[in-house]
Order: C-alpha cells, then sequence, then structure tokens
C-alpha cells in the first residue's frame, strides 16, 4: 500500500518543467536509438521461431504530468523492427515510459498494432542502473488487454521487462511475454532482447524550451 497524501487533488504548484532532469532511471533511455543483433523468439505451429531483428527507438521527454497531487515524468517513445534487409514492419509499438519521483514507481505502457496494449509497472531508487516492470493478465493496477482474437486464441498471462543500463551510453533490454495459446497444455514464453546504440540526442520537453 502506498502512502499516499490526504489531499489527493491539490496540484503541486512548484514543479520543475526540465523533465530531462527529472526522469530518475529512465533518464538515460532519452534520445534515439537503434539495435542490429534483436533476438525474438515467438510461437509458431509446430515449434518456437527464432528470428532476428533490427530496432529503432524513439524516446522523447514529454511535459510534466499531474493527476491531481501526482506528479509524473516520462518520454514517450516508438519502436519499429524490422527483420535484417527487410522494409516490411515486423513489429511497431507506442507508449510511455513514466516516472514516480516521490515514490520511485516506473510505469510503462505499450501499444502494439496486434489489438493489444500492457501497463507495466515496477519500483526503482533514482539511480538505479537496472530495473524491471512487469504486468499480469486481471491485475486492477497494472494489466493487460488484448482483442477478442488474441485473448481466445494467444491468451497474454503476464508481462516482464527488465532494462540494464550499460555505461558506455548503450541499453539492453530481455522481455518476457507469456502466452496462453489456445489447445496448448503449456505456456509459450515469447521473448525478445537487443541492446540499443544511441544514434540521436533527447529533445527537451515543451516547457523546459521556453
Ligand atoms: C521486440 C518485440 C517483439 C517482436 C519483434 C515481436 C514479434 C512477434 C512475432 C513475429 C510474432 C508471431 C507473428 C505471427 O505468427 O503472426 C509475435 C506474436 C505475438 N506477440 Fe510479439 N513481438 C514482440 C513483442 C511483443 C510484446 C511486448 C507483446 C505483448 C506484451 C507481444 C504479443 C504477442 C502476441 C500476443 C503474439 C501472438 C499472436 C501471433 O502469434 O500472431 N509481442 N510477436
Amino acid at each position: 500500500m502506498h502512502d499516499y497524501p490526504a489531499d489527493i487533488f491539490t496540484e503541486n504548484d512548484d514543479i520543475d518543467v526540465d523533465t530531462l532532469a527529472n526522469l530518475g532511471p529512465l533518464r538515460a533511455l532519452a534520445g534515439v536509438w537503434e539495435g542490429t543483433k534483436g533476438l525474438d523468439v515467438n510461437p509458431y505451429i509446430d515449434a518456437p521461431r527464432r528470428q532476428t531483428y533490427i530496432e529503432t527507438i524513439d524516446l522523447q521527454p514529454i511535459d510534466p504530468q499531474s493527476n491531481g497531487a501526482q506528479v509524473l515524468y516520462g518520454l514517450r517513445y516508438h519502436t519499429h523492427i524490422v527483420k535484417p534487409d527487410e522494409v516490411e514492419t515486423y513489429h511497431d509499438q507506442v507508449g510511455y515510459w513514466l516516472w514516480e519521483p516521490a515514490t520511485g514507481t516506473i510505469l510503462h505502457s505499450l501499444t502494439i498494432p496486434r489489438a493489444q496494449v500492457v501497463l507495466a509497472t515496477g519500483y526503482a531508487a533514482a539511480d538505479a542502473t537496472s530495473f524491471e516492470v512487469t504486468a499480469v493478465r486481471g491485475s486492477t493496477e497494472n494489466g493487460i488487454c488484448s482483442g477478442p482474437f488474441l485473448e481466445h486464441a494467444f491468451r497474454t498471462d503476464s508481462f516482464r521487462l527488465v532494462v540494464t543500463l550499460n555505461p558506455d551510453d548503450t541499453w539492453s533490454y530481455f522481455e518476457d511475454t507469456v502466452l496462453q495459446v489456445f489447445g496448448r497444455p503449456e505456456p509459450f514464453h515469447h521473448t525478445d532482447r537487443n541492446t540499443l546504440y544511441r544514434v540521436g540526442p533527447a529533445v527537451p520537453n515543451p516547457l523546459a524550451r521556453g
């Protein structure tokens, strides 16, 4: 249980508008990134399929957000993935990485065009060099929501994403999406991993630009 303030309505009128200075462990993710050695393991008819991939992620700061007394700083992101030497989109994802300095909460939202959304949460110290967020289907504080076909055929029961910040201005992730494929006895671990190298800077949020 969180130690939330009794007055949930009154907004903090002294918010630092420089998001890049208030992102805690998410600060290292701000910018534009590329990773050429991604590895995806996805479900298929007879056996899991493994696929290498090339990934671009654009993570840019947004203005601070208030929910009443709560203050969140965040990055809006777009992930685009292709197979090596292909143009066709292999995976596309949009969402936010959010940081609540008052509680050390990290929130990660993702929307993918399979008709699926996820809100995954975790906790970390502001100077953490590794952190993880998780979501469980059916939870009311995080969650996974899939369209009717996915819910029937590839029900997603949990999601876990671990981020590691490397000392050389790169970062790595590992994610495990646990699917219950229709008619199969065992859950399937749909996993993805990559290391991202910086290819562009973070642009300060609109309010910080004045
Ligand atoms: C780097 C990230 C990811 C890549 C490259 C990727 C790629 C893929 C691929 C290639 C398939 C099989 C597609 C097919 O057979 O039609 C698949 C299936 C699936 N993925 Fe992902 N995925 C990623 C992340 C995620 C995430 C984060 C989620 C949800 C939290 C997710 C949910 C699903 C589901 C539910 C399926 C089953 C539907 C199907 O097989 O058609 N994926 N993914």
